[in-house]
């Protein structure tokens, strides 16, 4: 029986970044696959059955004999992280749930049904650019061809990468089977924000996720050379996607409740001494109502292309992803805040896979505090007790539901 430190302490070497600081484990890296190992072996130590579906998830069950599979309470979260990420987005609730599993043994709970624990690949979408990827194929809310042909960084297509970690890209896709497999689905997650902190628990359960999604702007002009090219007779696209930077903050801060984010640029070609041709933007928004979001959208579009324009330079926008607002199953969220007594409901800007499926299945999170209210970030964190506090909420939860 390990508690959750113990297990997370075991993969802290995992995929270290020496130069942002924190973790670095895109999908399908050497060290996510790293972690899907090591996730398979505590597992296989616990005796449950791990599989990958035709999607990438993994599956650890516990299966209750002469009961099968439909309709199984299915627990789980990703192992994947952002650039330079935390050591909890993620393992935090895998881990949490290989816990629960100990902790309902060592309570002798007799399952009336089978348990899963989930692993989702790409949740963060750092690799491949659309967030909950996994869950998003598994639902068939992802365009299995457009999945396909996702590129990396390097140009490598989401099928390659696939191809290469053991899948056969042809199967991807809504599966209706690991579907049908899922009654309910419960995942534990680091709180994201202040959220906690400001309501002094250790554990929340998740009320709804703001709708949220990803544009990429892409400003063109002049390439050119850096040093004979008269300030005059420019057309440098960096200028224009510094106004536009701005445009995107003001526009936020205009709209009561709204988030918008420019955390990725990228100028082509990318040389000190060169005008860029194109630079791109990405841009991420939230907020609780979508038809806001997509108006700001169109304000953020109109203002960049005025500052565009102003350069001489034009833009474009195109769409990656959205995600509209998702409120978790209510009689599962009062089943939760029964089984715990008292804990408060909170809502989050993070996405999450439990959003996804919630579309299809009845879904809930728990949250569990962090006392640095950051995340996303090497300084997001989670201290010993209340990621004990949190697989115990966890138990009590999955054992009143199994
Ligand atoms: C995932 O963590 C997201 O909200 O971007
Ligand atoms: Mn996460
Ligand atoms: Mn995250
Ligand atoms: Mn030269």
């Amino acid at each position: 029986m390990d508690s959750v430190s113990t297990l997370l302490d075991s993969i802290d070497g995992v995929g270290r970044d020496a130069r942002r600081g924190g973790y670095s484990r895109p999908v399908y890296s050497a060290a996510e696959s790293e972690l899907r190992e090591w996730f398979t072996a505590e597992a296989g130590r616990r005796g449950l059955a791990v599989e990958s579906d035709r999607n990438g998830i993994l599956w650890a069950w516990w299966d209750v004999p002469g009961i099968g599979r439909r309709g199984s309470l299915v627990t789980g979260s990703h192992l994947d992280s952002v650039p330079g990420g935390g050591a909890f987005d993620g393992p935090l609730g895998v881990a949490s749930a290989l816990a629960a599993v100990d902790l309902l043994r060592g309570r002798g709970v007799q399952p009336n049904r089978s348990l899963a624990v989930a692993v989702f690949p790409e949740e963060e979408g750092s690799r491949f650019g659309v967030a909950c990827l996994g869950s998003r194929l598994l639902t068939g809310t992802l365009d299995a061809d457009r999945a396909r042909s996702l590129t990396d960084a390097d140009g490598t297509t989401f099928a390659d990468a696939s191809r290469a970690a053991g899948l056969d890209p042809a199967g991807l896709g809504r599966d209706d089977e690991a579907l049908g497999n899922i009654g309910d689905f419960i995942e534990l997650h680091v709180e994201q924000g202040r959220g906690l902190i400001d309501l002094d628990s250790a554990v929340a359960v998740g009320s709804f996720v703001l709708g949220h999604g990803r544009w990429r702007l892409s400003v063109r002009g002049q390439g050119n050379h850096a040093g004979t090219t008269l300030m005059a007779d420019r057309a440098d696209p960096m200028v224009a996607a510094a106004q536009i930077v701005l445009a995107v903050r003001e526009a936020a801060r205009r709209q009561d409740g709204a988030r918008a984010t420019v955390g990725r640029l990228t100028p082509v070609p990318g040389g000190t001494n060169v005008i860029a041709s194109r630079v791109d933007l990405w841009l991420d928004v939230r907020h609780p109502d979508d038809a806001v979001t997509a108006a700001l959208v169109e304000t953020i579009h109109g203002k960049a292309q005025k500052a565009a324009a102003f350069e001489g330079c034009s833009v474009t926008l195109t769409e990656e992803s959205f995600s509209g607002t998702v409120a978790f199953d209510p009689a599962l969220q009062r089943g939760l805040a029964n089984s715990l007594g008292g804990v408060p409901a909170l809502p989050t800007g993070a996405g999450h896979d439990a959003a996804v499926l919630a579309g299809v299945v009845p879904s809930a999170m728990l949250y569990v505090r962090n006392p640095t209210g950051v995340s996303h970030s090497p300084e997001e964190y989670v201290e010993r007790e209340d990621a004990d506090a949190g697989a115990a909420a966890l138990a009590d939860v999955l054992e009143d539901l199994l």
